[in-house]
């Protein structure tokens, strides 16, 4: 009986085709709102320009300072790229603590303390005083007006807890607070995906989708001019930063949400918003696992129906916990150790329910992934007029680099929806800052250009 209860809950979790199908038209629907100028202010899928109009060619050349605001971490990066036949990148960085109070205080404070980072590794790299152009890869959404320009960060959707405050800077140019303190040169400022996406086309030219699946979830692609009508000029192509996961902030995925989602939901920090990446990302999936738990222990299946403190405590099940219960190469006696490392006191019993529930919800995040992945490969494919398309996406984020089966499923997801596309995906080894840099090389030649 119990068991059957606990299969009819976690059926919740399993998505037919049919309805992967539908996540994957809602998508492309939203999609097609965010870049036309009629519907562009109300659609949830912002579809953000981001003024990069190619990918990298080689011809990249140039010593660079990078920042990079991720999910995890707070990288500074020396990156010297040198163009022609031998052509190398070689990159040195620091990571950056940024302290709970810098996070909960203002923009001004986070911007001040980024400003702190930078001058310490200047000295640190010996290059004090250097005058280098600078790119800034943002782990969050920002509108832009051209490529060195935010003109507004719209609202704070980020999936980590960083930053509340940023929407209290409605018109923010990092160049002025960097040219009071010293001499550096914004060049460009880089969504996460954009600079995934421009660091592994670096590697395979094929590459004109970036995928995020880490704290937070979101995806670029290089979509035609033609098509993006926020933007003057018809020709040629530009990256869009989907911002896809506020996808469902309209309701339009309701029918999928169970009543765990919607409580991960409610007690998150942005309520009612980024409601697909709160299905997807490393940041809400153990949340959604922990309220099936509780509401488990409730109903007397699990724990020997005791709620400890731990159980009740947010963000417990981190990545790095969910990626280990699922290995298939920990026996079910390693499970019971980690749940006793985080203070659940499991029985063998109680084991195989808690990877069972983790399965159920991290096999969903995979597969919802794969379905706004197959809308983006095939709107690709359709601008092109073609019946098939090779195309490669380059992905970073640690939910996708450790988890141990969310990368097969995603992967398997897509050929299943989107059969006419032949879809390679390259794991970014060396972050979203090289991809930064790279794109400061080509803002760096575009402006000597035009002088
Ligand atoms: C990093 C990129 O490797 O991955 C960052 O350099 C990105 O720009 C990050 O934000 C995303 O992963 P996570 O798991 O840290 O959110
Ligand atoms: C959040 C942010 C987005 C970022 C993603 C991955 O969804 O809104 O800008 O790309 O997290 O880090």
């Amino acid at each position: 009986e119990q068991h059957r209860l606990i299969d009819e809950t976690l059926a919740e979790f399993k998505l037919t085709h049919e309805q992967l199908l539908q996540v994957k038209k809602r998508m492309r629907a939203e999609m097609e709102a965010g870049l036309k100028k009629k519907t562009h202010d109300t659609a949830k899928v912002k579809m953000l320009p981001t003024f990069v109009r190619s990918t990298p060619d080689g011809t990249e050349n140039g010593d660079f300072l990078a920042l990079d605001l991720g999910g995890t971490n707070f990288r500074v990066l020396l990156v010297k790229i040198r163009s022609g036949k031998r052509r190398t990148v070689e990159m040195h960085n620091k990571i950056y603590a940024i302290p709970i109070e810098v996070m909960q205080g203002t923009g001004e404070e986070l911007f001040d303390h980024i400003v702190t980072c930078i001058s310490d590794f200047l000295d640190y790299m010996g290059i004090k005083g250097a005058r280098l152009p600078l790119g800034f890869t943002f782990s969050f959404p920002c509108k832009q007006t051209s490529l060195d320009a935010v003109s507004s960060l719209v609202s704070f959707q980020s999936a980590s807890v960083l930053m509340p405050d940023l929407v209290s800077l409605p018109s923010y140019h990092p160049r002025d607070t960097y040219r009071k303190e010293f001499d550096l040169d914004v060049v460009a400022v880089v969504n996460d995906t954009v600079g995934t996406m421009m660091t592994c086309a670096y590697e395979d030219p094929n590459c004109e989708i970036g995928l995020i699946v880490g704290t937070g979830s979101n995806a670029c692609y290089m979509e035609e001019m033609r098509n993006i009508e926020m933007v003057d000029g018809e020709q040629g192509r530009m990256c869009v930063n989907t911002e896809w996961g506020a996808f469902g902030d309209n309701g339009c995925l309701d029918d999928i949400r169970t009543i765990y989602d919607k409580a991960v939901d409610d007690f998150s920090l942005n309520a009612g918003k980024q409601r697909y990446e709160k299905m997807i990302s490393g940041m809400y999936l153990g949340e959604i696992v922990r309220n099936i738990l509780i509401d488990f222990t409730k109903r007397g299946f699990l724990f020997r129906g005791q709620i400890s403190e731990t159980l009740k405590t947010r963000h417990i099940f981190e990545t790095k916990f969910l990626s280990q219960i699922e290995s298939d190469r920990l026996a079910l006696l390693q499970v019971r150790t980690i749940l006793q490392q985080l203070g659940l006191n499991s029985t063998c019993d109680d084991s195989i329910i808690v990877k069972t529930v983790c399965g159920a919800v991290s096999r969903r995040a995979a597969q919802l992934c794969g379905a706004g992945m197959a809308a983006i490969v095939d709107k690709i494919r359709e601008n092109r007029g073609l019946e098939r398309l090779e195309i490669t996406v380059g992905v970073d984020g640690t939910l996708y680099k450790l988890h141990p089966h969310f990368s097969r499923i995603m992967h398997q997801t897509v050929k299943e929806l989107a059969p006419n596309c032949d879809v390679t995906f390259l794991l970014s080894e060396d972050g979203s800052g090289k991809g930064a840099a790279l794109i400061t090389a080509v803002g760096c030649r575009l402006r000597e250009a035009e002088q």
